[in-house]
């Protein structure tokens, strides 16, 4: 059957079969359009297309929980949220802001201020100048000084709860805790990430193979809007706070006086908040404030002004939805000509092949830009620019800087349209653009086929290689990685078992070594020459395998031989192999696929060949025998936070433990989460261990 037949079925009527290929096809779909929205590239469907996508995935995962995938988008970390929120009618509304652009528009705000006033010339008119954070809008409630709720601005009438994710933010405070707090207080203000904490959540994302987030807003709301709210936990999220919805009482008379209170009572406010006194002392602070953007940790995209006696406020009151008390004087957006000199290809940890634009360099906003993204090859072709073309360059969200257009005006004669490289200028490996089995369609990024033997990739790889859910060798960090790569003593996984017989005592002698060091180091990777059969295979670091997927593959051929063997002789899309490979509950096409290319390389078989030389692996028996929990048997009750309830049971499996349904005296551990009921008793009267599902995760060393 067709999947758009099966689609308009109900998930009642669905066969386990037919849910197993719809969830599949339902993941790489979700995917790919989780792809193009977080890549701020041109989304293909609407956010209610995508919703009904993300709820149908979510009604036959729900009726078929054994069924979820390694590759769900419910358990996919930085997967766009799905609109699963409650909502949270505001008992005041979230306004938005009228803008003011040029000089005028703040004058004449200040203008209609006096006229609806009737203040005469001489009464003063104090405005506080605030930076306009570029965030997301939230309003948190506090009762009796005790934080219950948060909600996204929504429409400015209805927000979503956000109540359990706003929780996990340090900023966020559990209590206010002051004499003046009233009893009710909705606190309101902007939820931001640092450009540094933004870069560095797109590295691990670039390592884990997920796409970028297009700037900080974005991530923020990513990051924010999480129905897995542990997601939300591991994202540095921050807080600014300038406003309030309702609230019992208030403990100032001015906006600069509660802006006090705020923080006071021990809520984050923006250190740059000025009080003013006319358009020319504001237009001054627009001025410094507009200096000092660029060296801000945050993006700011104007500034906001306020009136401060809050009787005031309150007379003027609002026009539709913005209040006539304040204004955003925005920053113009940033944009510069320049000439692009040049179109270089970068090649990503991943093997993706970026186009960037070598730039005449040029200010924009205070900032020089000498390279931008053209981000791929689609998007060089859609905006026709071409080497030696005027273009204008901006930088977007104030962060990466893009170029917009060519100016055609300006082309040179000469100038030709760019032919995207076919190979890896890196390694000369073939550079392809994936079939997306799901759309049909190319994948936007051309990869590197080169894997291990690509340097470019190399280093990347060799850094995951060594990482804590892999080889996890004590003593060889990024750091050093990168440092015997440049020394040429680490080029392959292989070079890391071989250095302390090809580098001897030379190591102690390298700045910033000595002989403990050099010791150390030799210990640990000694220590690791026996490693786990899923282990080895994560380290491998073989796309679309992760440390879910390895162990699968652990699990399922037992022992590395048996899957190496395999794997050779497998051909895609045919032959027993394959069909064993493909077969696997939770191993999908794409990543069926992705395994068979990494074994039919050449360099890569010999890598791996080299490291089996050398270590032992052991197989999934030897694994569980050496396991804490091997022979126990282990009961799960409650709901698990952390893993699927099927995912538990695997691993606790894979490591050599009996997962029993019922409790009882032959019963070792149980395992129990919240809502846990008779289970637990029954265990608690038969004195089992019960643990929680940290203190399990933790006894198996997870
Ligand atoms: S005051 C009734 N102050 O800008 C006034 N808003 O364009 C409510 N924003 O929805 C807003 N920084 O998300 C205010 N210092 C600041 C702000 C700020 C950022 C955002 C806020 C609002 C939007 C309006």
């Amino acid at each position: 059957m067709s999947l758009d037949v099966l689609r308009d079925r109900a998930v009642e009527e669905l066969t386990i079969e037919e849910a197993a290929e719809e969830l599949e096809a339902l993941a790489g779909e979700i995917a790919h359009h989780d792809g193009l929205y977080h890549g701020k590239d041109a989304p293909e469907i609407s956010d209610g297309d995508y919703d009904a996508l993300r709820r149908r995935n979510d009604a036959i995962e729900g009726r078929f929980p054994d069924l979820v995938r390694d590759d769900s988008p419910t358990r996919k970390v930085g997967a766009r949220p799905a609109s699963g929120f409650k909502t949270v009618r505001h008992s005041v509304p979230m306004l938005s802001l009228g803008n003011a652009f040029a000089d005028e528009d703040v004058t004449d705000f200040l203008v209609r201020i006096r006229r609806f006033l009737g203040l005469g010339d001489d009464d003063a008119v104090n405005v506080v100048a605030e930076p306009k954070i570029d965030g997301l809008a939230v309003s948190i409630r506090y009762e009796n000084g005790r934080y219950v709720r948060a909600a996204t601005r929504g429409d400015g009438q209805t927000g979503e709860d956000i109540t359990a994710n706003v929780a996990t933010m340090g900023d966020v405070p559990e209590v206010l805790d002051a004499e003046d707090v009233p009893d009710v207080i909705e606190v309101r203000g902007e939820i931001y990430l640092r450009r540094d904490d933004f870069f560095t959540l797109n590295e691990t994302r670039e390592a884990a193979g997920e796409p970028h987030f297009a700037n900080p807003r974005n991530a923020a709301a990513g990051s924010l809007r999480q129905l897995d709210v542990e997601v939300t936990k591991t994202r540095p999220l921050k807080l600014f706070t300038y406003a309030w919805g309702e609230a019992s009482s208030l403990p100032a008379q001015t906006h600069h006086g509660m802006l006090e209170a705020f923080g006071r009572w021990g809520l984050p406010v923006n250190p740059e908040i000025a009080l003013c006194n006319g358009a020319q002392e504001l237009l001054e602070r627009y001025q410094a404030i507009g200096e000092m953007r660029a060296g801000l940790p945050y993006d700011i995209d104007g500034v906001v002004y306020k009136v401060d006696r809050l009787d005031w406020q309150g007379r003027l009151g609002f026009v539709s939805r913005a209040p006539r008390w304040a204004i955003a004087h925005k920053f113009p957006a940033e944009q510069a000509q320049t000439v692009l000199n040049d179109i270089r290809i970068q090649v990503g940890r991943t093997g993706s092949l970026t186009p960037v634009a070598i730039l005449e360099p040029v200010t924009v906003g205070g900032v020089v830009v000498q390279n931008a993204t053209l981000h791929n090859q689609e998007e060089i072709a859609r905006k026709d620019v071409r080497i030696g073309d005027t273009v204008v360059v901006q930088r977007a969200g104030d962060v990466i800087p893009q170029v917009v257009r060519p100016i055609l005006e300006k082309r040179p004669a000469d100038a030709v349209a760019y032919e995207f490289p076919e190979t890896c200028p890196v390694c000369g490996s073939h550079a392809v653009r994936e079939l997306n089995p799901k759309t049909g369609k190319p994948d936007a990024a051309r990869r590197c086929t080169g894997g291990l033997i690509c340097p470019a990739q190399a280093v990347e790889r060799l850094r995951h290689f060594v990482s804590r859910l892999a080889f996890d060798i004590e003593g060889l960090g990024d750091k050093q990685i990168t440092f015997f790569w440049e020394q040429e003593l680490i080029r392959n996984p292989v070079d890391i078992f071989d250095l302390e017989k090809n580098a001897g005592d030379r190591i102690a002698e390298f700045e910033g070594w000595g002989e403990l060091s050099m010791r150390n180091l030799y210990a640990a990777i000694e220590e690791r020459r026996t490693i786990g059969f899923d282990r080895f295979i994560n380290a491998l670091g073989i796309r679309h395998v992760g440390e879910t997927t390895a162990r699968l593959l652990a699990r399922n051929y037992g022992a590395f031989e048996a899957f190496r063997d395999a794997m050779v002789s497998a051909e895609i899309g045919q032959g027993e192999a394959w069909e064993t490979l493909n077969n696997i509950d939770g191993i999908g096409t794409t990543v069926a696929e992705a395994i068979v290319d990494f074994f039919n390389e050449p360099h890569n078989l010999d890598i791996v060949d080299g490291l089996a030389e050398r270590l032992t692996i052991e197989t999934v028996e030897q694994v569980a025998a050496t396991s804490p929990v091997s022979g126990k048997t282990v009961v799960f009750t409650g709901s698990l936070e952390k893993m699927t309830r099927q995912e538990s049971k695997a691993r606790a499996e894979s490591l050599g433990a009996k997962v029993a349904g019922t409790v009882s005296a032959r019963t070792d551990i149980v395992v129990a989460g919240p809502g846990a009921g008779t289970k637990l008793k029954k265990a608690q009267e038969l004195g089992v261990t019960v643990m929680t599902e940290t203190e399990w995760l933790a006894h198996i060393g997870s």
